[in-house]
């Protein structure tokens, strides 16, 4: 609650976030949506916008290593908090591997859901105890229309289990 009576949402605002490893500051109304901001103040695309009211899963990025849709994140909200997209995720050397299982097992079809659900199964990756062990579990706010989920969990089980990783 932040009890702002005569705060006018339409007035612009600056702020600072970290959005890949890099600062980024934004000029605008403090209410535009993250997903909007990281699509078209930073020109990341990769993060997808499918029904933007937190539906589909498709706009996910990691806010502090969270899962959230970032449809409904106004930005304000993320205001000196570190976010991930896909494009940053391609940083990291274990994601290559990732790419390649959900290749691999068909968790790839259409690709529209696919930088949603790889934020998600990264974030289930780092700490699978987090969402009970359940990538079907984590996944649950991602919806994939093509695929019937099952090259999805393979791919990442694939991946967990060549990490020696124990749920
Ligand atoms: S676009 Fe955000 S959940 Fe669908
Ligand atoms: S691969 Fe088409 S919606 Fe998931």
């Amino acid at each position: 609650m932040n009890g702002g009576r005569n705060h006018n949402p339409n007035s612009n605002s600056s702020m600072t976030l970290t959005i890949n490893g890099k600062d980024v500051t934004w000029t605008g109304e403090a209410t535009a949506s993250l997903a909007d901001v990281i699509r078209e103040g930073q020109d990341l695309t990769g993060t997808k916008i499918g029904c933007r009211t937190g539906e589909c899963g498709a706009c996910t990025v990691l806010l502090e290593g969270q899962p959230v849709v970032s449809c409904l994140v106004p930005v304000a909200s993320a205001q000196g908090q570190a976010v991930e997209t896909i494009e940053g995720l391609a940083r990291h050397p274990e994601f290559r591997e990732l790419e390649q299982a959900m290749q691999e097992y068909g968790g790839v079809q259409c690709g529209f859901c696919t930088p949603g659900v790889m934020m998600t199964t990264w974030a289930w990756l780092q700490n699978p105890a987090l969402f009970g062990g359940d990538i079907g579990a984590a996944l649950k706010n991602n919806l994939c229309r093509c695929t019937g989920y099952r090259g999805i969990i393979e791919a990442a089980e694939h991946v967990l289990a060549s990490k020696g990783a124990v749920r």
